[in-house]
């Protein structure tokens, strides 16, 4: 064991998991409730009840017990069948993982967008879906590997006006940015509790339109443990789920969800947007540049940058976490050795950015790379809308 991580506080700033509120941590040992009881189906009742803001919609938040990729595949695999065709838009790591998903299980899908610096053309996704006959679109609203956001409210005009199923991969931006589930025209969203809902992973939430709904009634899923039919019977009977519930997780999850109405979910969205805009102030001041360059939207959730010439990500990482006790995301894929990620994510505040700016830093400086500590906190808290 190391001794260190007993004695001083490990800071996450990776794009998932984050850091969990000691309010969530305690509630979620707070008691021992069996599953099957009315107490228990009331905590979770209220803690879907509490999540529709964050997807904007008044449609019921189904529990899943898994993962985000589970959830995906299970959605994937409970509304579209091999008679499909999605378009699959892949400019980043997880729009790629949804088109794998598609192609593991037996289920057409046309790649568009793959390389991470892409961004969506909606005339040429426009003409795709007429050339392909399209019968579905899969996209990441927050791309986590690269930090790009895509236009859901643009992809959506388009997913209505030729009747295509929209599935969504809402992971790591669900609690951090707004999301209108129903406004957009969106069919099927997912998201997972170890991101914006500051809580362990293992559970994922998903909401469906009438339209994905009356086709996972029509398809005999492939899926046994994921069923959308299963799930949706058990909520609307009792509140419960099928299957042995996570209740630990659930009740992380109600109190996180708590807290984000306690602090107002308008006022948690300006909180990471404000995060956001400071930390890609302070990195750009630092001699980073923004990942992709040019990019229409960024996440507000992670910031992810090239460093300066000669930075060693490697070690720059492991510098943070071994002096600082402070850990950042490395890239991801062909571009592992070329950024970082730095999240500011669920439990994130002003004070604890200051502090990741400010060891970022000093680690530059310590480890040689010409860095003039303090310029990144400067802009960081200079930086102003106004
Ligand atoms: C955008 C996105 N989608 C899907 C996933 C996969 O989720 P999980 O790791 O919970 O299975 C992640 C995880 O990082 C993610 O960031």
């Amino acid at each position: 064991m190391n001794q260190a991580f007993l004695v001083r506080p490990n800071k996450l700033f990776t794009p998932g998991p984050v850091n969990i509120p000691n309010r969530v941590a305690l509630a979620s040992i707070s008691a021992c409730y069996h599953h099957r009881t009315k107490v228990f189906s009331d905590i979770l009742t209220e803690t879907l009840e509490l999540m529709k803001p964050l997807f904007g919609t008044v449609r019921p938040v189904y529990p899943i017990h898994t993962t985000g990729r589970g959830a995906m595949e299970g959605v994937v695999n409970n509304i579209l069948t091999p008679n499909d065709k999605a378009i699959a838009i892949c400019n980043g790591s997880f729009g790629t993982m949804a088109a794998t998903m598609m192609d593991r299980n037996g289920i057409p899908n046309v790649r568009c967008y793959e390389s991470w610096t892409d961004t969506v053309n909606l005339e040429y996704l426009e003409k795709l879906i007429q050339d392909e006959k399209a019968t579905a679109i899969t996209v990441v609203h927050n791309d986590t590997s690269n930090g790009l956001v895509n236009p859901i409210w643009e992809i959506g005009k388009l997913a209505r006006k030729y009747d295509l199923m929209l599935i969504v991969d809402f992971v790591s931006a669900a609690g951090c940015t707004p999301f209108k589930f129903d406004e957009w025209g969106v069919d099927a969203v997912v998201t997972a509790s170890q991101k914006g809902l500051m809580s362990p992973a293992g559970m994922s939430f998903c909401v469906l339109s009438e339209k994905a709904e009356n086709a996972c009634a029509t398809i005999e899923s492939r899926d046994f443990y994921i069923d959308f039919k299963s799930i949706k019977k058990s909520i609307e009977k009792n509140g419960q789920t099928p299957g042995s519930t996570p209740v630990s997780l659930v009740l992380a999850v109600h109190e996180a969800v708590k807290i984000i109405h306690e602090e107002g979910v308008e006022n948690v969205f300006a909180r990471h947007h404000d995060l956001a805009c400071r930390t890609r102030a302070a990195l750009q001041a630092m001699g980073f540049k923004l990942f992709p360059e040019t990019c229409n939207f960024r996440s507000d959730s992670l910031t992810v940058a090239t460093p300066p010439e000669g930075v060693d990500i490697a070690k720059l990482t492991s510098y943070m976490q071994s002096e600082y006790h402070l850990q950042i995301g490395k890239g991801l894929g062909d571009y592992a050795n070329q950024t970082i990620r730095i999240a500011h994510m669920g439990y994130c505040y002003i004070e604890d950015m200051i502090q990741c700016i400010a060891a970022l830093e000093s680690a530059m400086a310590t480890l040689g790379w010409n860095q003039t500590v303090g310029k990144g906190l400067q802009a960081f808290l200079a930086y102003s809308d106004k």
